[in-house]
């Protein structure tokens, strides 16, 4: 496939983008009309483009480029369950996780839904069994805390899910997560647990994952050291592809829920490893989730292009990336809730589409994923926000809220959506020079931005709003013909790691090592030793 940027329509919007040079956001929402072409909804999800500097010619124009870039085709070989991940020789088929059997989702030709309801029905099975009381711990005393060890997409996903819906927790079973292999993570949590009434969730695709496996050893010495080795059968399951190791482990197969390889890691809370969210909320809402996925999914696969919601989101943030060149992309929820939003973006749209290499082999000819970071509003407002009014770099931005609040308090959900409201208008028109206005005081302006607005945050908007940012950086990937479904790039610092932990454990030595990594190992070592380290 040509390079995204050799190709008619890209040459288009450079043009377009260069006759549009002069014009700014303070301008163009002046148009009630403009506005009302750039917003778009489904359900109790509304998103609004209209703050990023374009015009519905510009998004005729990108919508040209989604068609010759072939984005329909690509997105039907996806739910085709066709091996679109090339490099893995493997299907991305998340879409079948929250799939019904009229939507056929396939893998090979083979039907996958079957399998799908399985894991669902076992995983309604031990949920019921925990909550009525048939499966508790060794002791027999209920379940308090449930502790999710995983890391990476099977930790983010259901940690920032048993976040967001909060408010839909049963009472009696309280989520942790665990991820990092500093031992402060696990210990912060197991000193807060009863080993009588914790169950661990290991969560690995792989049950290899350094982090993971030595949270899960450490986790069970805890656990047996106070409750003997029978216990682990009961205190422990596992959400994985690799059913051996996780029998190896001790869990028994009552206890051990299976995903496939056609779901990648961070496309995987809709499987078992939802089973946190599963637990706290019930199994009911955690089909609510789904189905929330699920209906984001049929309009992606249905609707034409131009009122396609993430296929709107994807060329926005072309637009922004390619032809507006911002150096960076901000999410910033206005809803405590949603705080882990940010992080989760960052490895979805960082790990997917952080390439520099094509579909082809050859190196990209433009620049691909942004840099993601964000925090909520408004205490961001009060951190990082100076450099978006008024720092050199153009970074785009989505503002991200629910009209209904979680917790109705006094006027505090009026002045957190005021803010909402407030700073993308202050990114946009900015403010101009004039009396009492020195430099200093002075804004730019015509700094583009989304709002995402839901109705409610809910277990379906929820579904639906995850399943938006994921179709999303499958458009972003076939624009840039890049596998958004790969990640070597993670593969190299593991493979240092090895003998590293080596050199550092037994005081090996650590062959074919530079001099900076040399001099801080021996440091570490005199540290260690009793010296000084200097
Ligand atoms: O860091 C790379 C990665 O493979 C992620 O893509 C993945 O989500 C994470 O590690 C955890 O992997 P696993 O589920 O196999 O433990």
């Amino acid at each position: 496939m040509p390079p995204p940027a050799s190709t008619p329509a890209w040459q288009a919007l450079a043009d377009h983008h260069r006759a549009a040079a002069g014009s700014h956001l303070r301008d163009l929402l002046g148009d009630d009309k403009r506005t009302e072409a750039l917003t778009f909804a489904l359900g109790g999800l509304c998103l609004d483009l209209s703050k990023n500097r374009l015009t519905p010619d510009t998004l005729a124009l990108l919508i040209a480029l989604a068609d010759e870039r072939g984005v329909a085709a690509r997105r039907d070989a996806m739910a085709a369950g066709e091996a679109i991940n090339a490099t893995e020789d493997r299907a991305a088929l998340h879409m079948a996780l929250r799939g019904r059997a009229e939507d056929g989702f396939a893998v090979g030709g083979t039907p996958v839904q079957g399998e799908v309801q399985a894991v669902l029905d076992h995983m309604a099975d031990f949920v019921a069994g925990v909550e009525n009381g048939t499966r508790t711990g060794a002791t027999g005393k209920p379940f308090t805390d449930v502790i999710n060890i995983g890391i990476g997409g099977s930790d983010q996903g259901p940690r920032i899910a048993c976040r967001a819906l909060a408010p839909y927790r049963r009472r009696g079973l309280t989520p942790r997560f665990v991820s990092n292999v500093d031992a402060t993570d696990l210990t912060e949590a197991l000193e807060a647990c009863d080993p009588e009434t914790t169950l661990f969730v290991v969560s690995s695709k792989t049950f290899t994952t350094q982090e993971t496996m030595t949270n899960a050893m450490t986790a069970r010495r805890w656990l047996t050291g106070a409750l003997g080795s029978d216990a682990v059968a009961k205190h422990f399951c596992a959400v994985t592809t690799n059913d051996d190791a996780a029998r190896d482990f001790g869990i028994g197969d009552d206890a051990l829920f299976g995903f496939w390889d056609w779901v990648g890691g961070r496309y995987s809370v809709w499987s078992a490893i939802g089973l946190p969210l599963a637990l706290t909320l019930g199994m009911n809402l955690f089909r609510d989730f789904l189905a929330g996925a699920r209906d984001m999914d049929r309009h992606f696969l249905e609707t034409p292009l131009a009122e396609n919601l993430p296929v709107l989101l994807a060329l926005a943030g072309i637009w922004n990336r390619n032809f507006e060149r911002a150096a960076a992309h901000t999410v910033l929820p206005y809803d405590q809730l949603l705080d882990g939003l940010p992080d989760y973006l960052q490895q979805l749209e960082m790990e997917s589409n952080g390439k520099a290499v094509d579909r082809d082999g050859a190196p990209v000819a433009q620049p691909t994923a942004p840099v993601v970071f964000g925090q909520a509003g408004t205490n961001g407002q009060h951190a990082f926000y100076q450099l978006l009014h008024q720092g050199t770099d153009l970074i785009s931005a989505d503002f991200i809220a629910a009209v209904a609040p979680a917790h109705p308090a006094g006027d505090h959900h009026d002045k957190l959506l005021a803010n909402f409201l407030a700073q993308p208008a202050a990114l946009a028109l900015g403010r101009k020079a004039g009396p009492g206005v020195p430099p200093h005081k002075q804004f730019p302006g015509n700094r583009p931005s989304t709002a995402i607005l839901l109705d409610r945050l809910d277990p379906h908007t929820f579904g639906m709003l995850l399943a938006l940012y994921e179709h999303k950086v499958f458009v972003q990937g076939v624009i840039w013909n890049v596998n958004s479904f790969d990640q070597f790039g993670v593969e190299l610092g593991k493979e240092l790691a090895g003998p590293l932990t080596r050199a550092l454990a037994q005081g090996v030595e650590a062959p074919g090592l530079d001099a900076s990594t040399r001099s801080l190992l021996a440091r570490i070592r005199r540290a260690r030793s009793g010296g000084d380290g200097s």
